[in-house]
């Protein structure tokens, strides 16, 4: 059976991509599918927890006995944090965020090397950072897990990204054609303070339970 070692636990869960409009019909995106973040927010639930999963457009059924907020952009997906945060004893943030978004959204649909809206010359501001926004109000029970999506050099970076966004821990995954986005297995190094370990290549529904058993290491 299904040990329920989550039960009176809430646990707040970021998914999936954000999505950026540029105008009525073009956004800026990414390829994430949602399955990891749906993956630990099934696995929390069948622990027992209480779950809030946050996630952006994807096409994966509900998890079941899961509260799912959906949001678009990477401003929505913060508001809806916000409100479940200060309540949350675990927080991971699986979700691919845009780091930036276009500064206008355009109201018609922009044409090619028009004066007033060129489509060649699309101004983008920073996003919020939703981990690093909600890890700095962390109270001494609250753990965060946060995750990092590398190209190159990843456990420097994921250790960067460990010490910058204050997180407890960071699942670091290596990505790139065919590697972690829209995948059903994965393989992500744990980057905490203390150590470095590469753990084994596995199911994202493994995965899940694993990040979990690690996350409640830092309770
Ligand atoms: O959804 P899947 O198809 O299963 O793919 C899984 C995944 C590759 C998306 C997942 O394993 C993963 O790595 N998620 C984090 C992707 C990412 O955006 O990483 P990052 O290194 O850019 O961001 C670092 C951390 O900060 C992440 O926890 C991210 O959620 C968070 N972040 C980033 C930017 C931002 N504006 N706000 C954030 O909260």
């Amino acid at each position: 059976g299904v040990k329920r070692d989550l039960s009176g636990k809430h646990v707040l869960i970021t998914a999936g991509p954000t999505v950026e409009p540029i105008d009525p019909v073009r956004y800026i995106s990414n390829h994430s599918s949602g399955k990891t973040g749906y993956a630990i927010a099934k696995a929390a639930a069948l622990r027992g927890a209480k779950v809030t999963l946050v996630s952006g457009p994807v096409s994966l059924p509900k998890p079941e006995g899961v509260d799912v907020v959906r949001v678009k952009t990477a401003v929505q997906m913060l508001e809806a944090c916000e409100a479940a945060f200060e309540t949350a004893d675990i927080s991971l943030f699986a979700a691919a965020v845009a780091d930036m978004r276009p500064e206008h959204v355009a109201d018609c649909k922009l044409k090619k090397g028009q004066a007033d809206a060129d489509l060649g010359t699309i101004k983008l501001v920073e996003n919020p950072d939703i981990l690093k926004t909600l890890a700095s109000r962390k109270g001494p029970h609250q753990v965060v897990v946060g995750f990092a999506a590398e190209t190159n050099d990843v456990i420097a970076n994921a250790q960067k990204k460990l010490e910058k966004k204050k997180a407890d821990v960071i699942v670091a995954n290596r990505v790139g054609e065919g590697l972690a986005f829209g995948t059903d297995d994965n393989t992500v190094f744990f980057v905490d303070h203390e150590e470095v370990e590469e753990l084994p290549t596995m199911s994202k529904s493994r995965l899940a339970d694993v990040i979990l058993d690690r996350a409640l290491e830092y309770v």
